[in-house]
């Protein structure tokens, strides 16, 4: 879909719901139908390390007990759950990847930026998802070939008005503008420069109480000073290596909440001691595919409704 007919799209309600609508020709957008916090998630029936395209997935190799990782990934979704809603999608045969379901799209206002995969065993989820959001009422934006891995790479500031977009090795620099216009809010572009750190999401995330759970070696020096920029030393909670590789910085957050694969390290303490309620969780069999939490839910409810203090 081009962009003009998508910004006059979005001058209207989504997925039949008329409660939000708005004029034409408002300067607003349009919401999701979504009134409790809202995630999409997709059980692990087809979850495999099959192959090679991330170095936590090197060793791994059919390496994953299935059982083990349905039985972990159903303590994450009946936790969500208590949180909110979880919507399902059904597993993929042939596509082994996709519980990691974050990163098929990008979600707010009702427009929904479908990933379009760097690597060819994950591209089949693209067709798939964009049916579902689709028939959820979700307008679907394409990034027509420019490498974008939705929630993965790319996450919204928790107030909506700006969005923090990576590049590296899945998604490429070009698309952010194109993101940016999509919403009509600035983006702010971060250079990841570790491969094992290589989506945004698994060193990075802005949190509703203002502050950033980061790991700083992950990025190179421009993009830590846009960090810096934006978050003052004390809204910076910056994890260390050790805390960084369990992947730490792979949350869920929904309002003062936060759910986290079960780790090593200080960091779950120093979020309560900012004022979140942190679940843990053990998410083993995920983190040898290359992700934890974060990764297994893609938001689908409007920042504002997702971050609603409860
Ligand atoms: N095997 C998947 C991939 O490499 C894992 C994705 C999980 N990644 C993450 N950002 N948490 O695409």
């Amino acid at each position: 879909m081009k962009i003009q007919t998508l910004e006059k799209k979005l001058q209207v309600t989504t997925a039949g719901d008329t409660t939000n609508q708005v004029a034409p020709g408002d300067e607003v957008f349009a919401s999701t139908q979504f009134k409790r916090p809202t995630f999409l998630m997709c059980a692990p029936h087809w979850y495999d390390v099959r192959y090679v395209i991330n170095p936590w997935m090197a060793g791994n190799v059919s390496n994953s007990p299935r059982d083990m990782a349905f039985h972990q990934w159903n303590g994450l979704y009946r936790a969500l759950k208590n949180l909110g809603d979880v919507r399902l999608i059904h597993a993929k045969e042939g596509s082994p990847d996709m519980t990691f379901v974050a990163h098929g799209a990008v979600v707010n206002y009702g427009v929904a930026a479908l990933s379009c995969f760097a690597h060819l065993q994950r591209t089949a989820e693209e067709e798939y998802l964009q049916t579902w959001l689709e028939d959820a009422g979700f307008i679907v934006w394409r990034s027509e070939g420019l490498p974008l891995e939705g929630e993965g790479d790319v996450l919204f500031s928790p107030d909506g008005k700006r969005l923090w977009a990576a590049h590296g090795s899945r998604t490429s620099i070009q698309s952010h503008q194109r993101l940016s216009n999509v919403w009509h809010i600035d983006v702010t572009s971060l250079h990841l420069v570790d491969p094992r750190f290589y989506h945004l999401d698994l060193c990075f995330v802005p949190l509703s109480g203002g502050h950033v759970l980061y790991y700083p070696g992950a990025f190179d020096r421009k993009s830590l000073a846009r960090i810096d920029e934006a978050y003052s030393l004390r809204q910076r909670i910056a994890v260390t290596e050790e805390e960084a590789v369990q992947f730490c910085c792979n949350v869920i957050n929904v309002g003062s909440d936060v759910l986290m694969h079960a780790s090593r390290g200080s960091v779950a303490n120093r979020l309560r001691a900012a004022g979140y309620r942190v679940s843990e969780f053990p998410l083993g069999e995920f983190v040898k595919g290359g992700g934890a939490a974060k990764s297994l839910a893609l938001r689908l409810s409007d920042l504002s409704v997702t971050h609603r203090q409860t």
